[in-house]
C-alpha cells in the first residue's frame, strides 16, 4: 500500500472508533469508565479498529484513488463493511466472548456495521468531491485559459458521456460548451448544465458564437450519411472534428462500444501544472534558446543514465545522425543494426552514405540476436547501433565483446528505453555513446527532443559543436569549426524535460503497474501473447505495451475490428528492410529476415499510458478477446 493510503487508513480507523462508541451508546447508554462497561466495549473495540481496515483492504478499497467513483468502487466498499462485520460477529463468538466472558454483544455488532457503512459511505464520497490528483492541472495556478472549446453535436446519452468524460478527464484540456441537436424537443432546453442549440444545420453559426474550437459528434444511432455531412460541414467551417464512438456496423448503439471512447488514446503524454508552469516561466524570462534550463536538463539526463556527459538536441533522429558523424562512418563502410526498430536507426547511417547491414532479431525478446551478429561483419564494418527495442535493452554483454574483437564502435539506440536497465547496468552509455528520445509518446517527453549520453569528453565536445552549427566551444558566433547543424534543444523544451525528468522514476513506475495489469488481464490468452522479458533486463522501461498474435490470426483484421470498437492499436514496427525505399535502394525481398518479418506480421500495439487505468485496460482486453473470437470462430 503506498503511504498516500495512509490517512485514509487511519481515517476509517478512526471511523471505526466512533461507530463502535455510538453503538455503545444505543446498546449500554452514555460511556463511562467503569466496569463492567470498559469489558463490554474495549475489547471489541481495539479488535473492530485492526479488523475494519483489514477488511477494507482485502477487498480492494484501498488498492486505488476514487477519481471516478464506479459501481464496482461501491460493491468493494459495501463488500469490505460486510466483510469486516462477518470477521467481527466470528471473533466475538469464538473469541471475545470465551476469553472475556462478556463482550460486544451480537446484536451491538450488528448496529456499528450499519453505521460504520454509513459513516464510510458518507467519507468516501466526500473524499472522491475532494481528492487531488497529481496528474490534474491547476489552470488557475498557470495563469492560462484552461481548454479547447467543445460542441458536442448529440444531447442524447452518447452526447452526455462524452459530456462527463470532459468534466472527469481534465488531462483532455477539453471545455464542454453547448450541445447541438435537431430534437425539436431538446432545442432551448439546457442538458447538464449546457445549452442546447439546433438543429444540426445551425452548427456554423453555433461554432463562431460560441467560440467552438473543436466539435465531437456523439450520435452513435445516426446514420452514417448524416454524421458525414456534418463532417463535411465542419470541414468547410474549418473546425477541428471527431466521432464518438467510431463508426458501428449497422448504425445501432452496441454493447460492444468502450464505455470510454474519448479516455482511450494510443498514448497520452503526463503533464502536469508543473511542466506548463515551467514553460511559462520560460517564457517570461525571455531567454528561448541556449540557456540555463538545457544546462540542467543535460545534468539529470546524465545522471539518469549514469554517464559522464549529456547532450540535448531536437530529436531522436538526429541525435542518431550525430553519432554516426562522431563515428566518422562513410561512402564504402558499412554499419550494422536491427531490421526490426523505427526506421531512424537505420536512416541515420544512410545520412552519411555509410550502407546498413541488418542482423535478424530474437524472436522473444524482439532484439538483435547476437548469434547472428558475427558472421555479418565484414572488412567494411565500422560501427554498430544496438536497439533496446519497446525499452527492452538488448544483450549488450555479447554485442560488445564482439565488437572489442572486431574494433567496432557501438552506439546504443536507447531512444525507447531510458531509465531501463541491463544486468543492473544502466542502458545508454556502455557502447561509446547512447541515444534517448522524447516525443510524447515515449515515456517522458519535451515535445520533440532527444539527448546524447557518453563517458568520452571528447565525443561529448563534438556532440555539442554539431549541434550548434559546428562552432567549438571558444569559438564566435560566426566562426564554424566544421560542418555543423542546428539541432539544439529550444528552453521551452528543456524546461519540459526537467520536470519531466524528476518525475520519471514514478512515471516509469506507473508505466510498469500498467503493463503488469495488462499482462495479468491477459493471461492465459493463447492468441496474443505479451512481450517475454530476458532475465538480462533487470529493469524494463516500457515504452508501448505489445501483444504478439498467434500464427494464422490476420493481425490487419485485428486492428480494422478493434478501431470499430473504438480501441486504437498499431503495427508495430514493419521491418526497415522492406520499406519501399530500402527494398528499391538495396534489393531486399521478403524472407531476408524472417524473425523480424514474421514479428512484423503478429505484433500489435496496445493502446499504453502512465495514467491508464485498470477499468480501461479491462475494455481494451475484453474487446481484444471478443475481435480474437470473432476471427478465429467466425462468430
Ligand atoms: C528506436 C528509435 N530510434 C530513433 C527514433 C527517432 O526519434 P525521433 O522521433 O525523436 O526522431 C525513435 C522514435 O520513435 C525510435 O523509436
Amino acid at each position: 500500500m503506498k503511504i498516500r493510503y495512509w490517512p485514509v487508513v487511519l481515517a476509517d480507523v478512526f471511523l471505526t472508533f466512533i461507530s463502535v462508541i455510538f453503538a455503545a451508546v444505543l446498546r449500554f447508554g452514555p460511556p463511562h469508565f467503569g466496569e463492567p462497561y470498559l469489558s463490554l466495549v474495549l475489547p471489541f473495540m481495539v479488535a473492530a479498529m485492526i479488523l475494519r481496515p483489514a477488511s477494507l483492504a482485502v477487498a480492494g478499497v484501498y488498492r486505488k484513488l476514487w477519481r471516478y467513483s464506479t459501481t464496482r468502487d461501491f460493491v468493494w466498499l459495501i463488500s469490505g463493511v460486510i466483510g469486516g462485520t462477518v470477521v467481527l460477529f466470528l471473533s466475538a463468538r469464538y473469541v471475545f466472548i470465551p476469553v472475556w466472558e462478556q463482550s460486544f454483544t451480537p446484536p451491538a455488532i450488528l448496529i456499528e456495521g450499519f453505521i460504520n457503512l454509513s459513516l464510510v459511505v458518507i467519507f468516501r464520497f466526500l473524499l472522491k468531491e475532494t481528492e487531488h490528483y497529481q496528474e490534474d492541472i491547476d489552470w488557475k495556478k498557470t495563469g492560462l485559459t484552461p481548454t479547447r472549446n467543445v460542441l458536442i453535436v448529440g444531447a442524447g446519452s452518447a452526447g452526455v458521456h462524452a459530456f462527463t468524460e470532459i468534466v472527469d478527464n481534465p488531462q483532455l484540456g477539453l471545455r464542454a460548451m453547448a450541445f447541438l441537436d435537431d430534437e425539436a424537443s431538446k432545442i432551448g432546453r439546457q442538458i447538464q448544465g449546457l445549452p442546447v442549440f439546433g438543429p444540426t444545420i445551425r452548427i456554423a453559426e453555433v461554432v463562431k458564437q460560441q467560440g467552438i474550437d473543436e466539435v465531437i459528434i456523439a450520435i452513435p444511432g445516426a446514420p452514417q450519411q448524416t454524421i458525414m455531412n456534418i463532417q463535411a460541414r465542419c470541414q468547410e467551417i474549418p473546425v477541428p472534428c471527431r466521432t464518438i464512438p467510431h463508426f458501428l456496423e449497422g448504425g445501432e448503439e452496441s454493447a460492444d462500444v468502450p464505455t470510454s471512447a474519448l479516455k482511450l488514446p494510443m498514448s497520452l503524454p503526463d503533464i502536469t501544472a508543473e511542466e506548463i508552469q515551467a514553460v511559462v516561466k520560460v517564457m517570461q524570462s525571455r531567454n528561448l534558446s541556449i540557456g540555463s534550463r538545457t544546462v540542467e536538463f543535460e545534468k539529470l539526463i546524465a545522471d539518469v543514465a549514469q554517464a559522464k556527459h549529456a547532450v540535448a538536441v531536437t530529436n531522436g533522429t538526429s541525435a542518431l545522425h550525430l553519432c554516426m558523424i562522431a563515428s566518422n562512418v562513410g561512402s564504402g563502410d558499412e554499419v550494422i543494426t536491427t531490421p526490426f526498430s523505427f526506421i531512424a536507426s537505420a536512416n541515420c547511417i544512410l545520412f552519411e552514405k555509410a550502407t546498413p547491414v541488418f542482423v535478424d532479431i530474437d524472436p522473444q525478446t524482439l532484439n538483435m540476436d547476437p548469434a547472428k551478429l558475427e558472421s555479418a561483419i565484414t572488412e567494411k564494418t565500422k560501427a554498430i547501433v544496438a536497439v533496446h527495442v519497446f525499452g527492452q535493452p538488448a544483450d549488450m554483454d555479447p554485442i560488445m565483446a564482439i565488437a572489442g574483437k572486431h574494433n567496432l564502435i557501438v552506439i546504443e539506440d536507447a531512444c525507447e528505453a531510458i531509465g531501463a536497465d541491463y544486468k543492473d547496468r544502466r542502458v545508454g552509455a556502455m557502447g561509446r555513446a547512447g541515444t534517448f528520445a522524447f516525443y510524447p509518446n515515449k515515456q517522458m517527453t519535451t515535445g520533440e527532443g532527444a539527448a546524447l549520453v557518453t563517458n568520452d569528453e571528447e565525443w561529448a565536445n563534438l556532440f555539442r559543436s554539431l549541434r550548434n552549427q559546428g562552432r567549438d566551444k571558444f569559438d564566435g558566433w560566426l566562426n564554424h569549426s566544421r560542418l555543423g547543424y542546428n539541432y539544439r534543444m529550444s528552453e521551452l523544451n528543456a524546461a519540459v524535460g526537467v520536470v519531466q525528468l524528476r518525475r520519471l522514476e514514478e512515471m516509469l513506475k506507473k508505466r510498469n503497474d500498467v503493463a503488469n495489469a495488462y499482462t495479468k488481464v491477459l493471461a492465459g490468452v493463447e492468441e496474443a501473447k505479451p512481450l517475454r522479458l530476458a532475465p538480462t533486463t533487470t529493469n524494463m522501461s516500457w515504452f508501448v505495451y505489445v501483444v504478439r498474435l498467434r500464427e494464422g490470426i490476420p493481425r490487419d483484421s485485428v486492428i480494422t475490428l478493434m478501431e470499430k470498437r473504438g480501441i486504437p492499436t498499431r503495427p508495430y514496427f514493419s521491418p526497415i528492410h522492406l520499406q519501399p525505399f530500402y527494398r528499391r535502394q538495396f534489393g531486399f525481398e521478403p524472407g531476408a529476415f524472417p524473425q523480424s518479418e514474421a514479428a512484423g506480421e503478429s505484433i500489435v500495439a496496445l493502446p499504453f499510458h502512465t495514467n491508464m487505468k485498470v477499468e480501461e485496460i479491462e475494455v481494451v482486453c475484453r474487446a481484444l478477446k471478443d475481435v480474437i473470437r470473432e476471427i478465429t470462430t467466425g462468430a
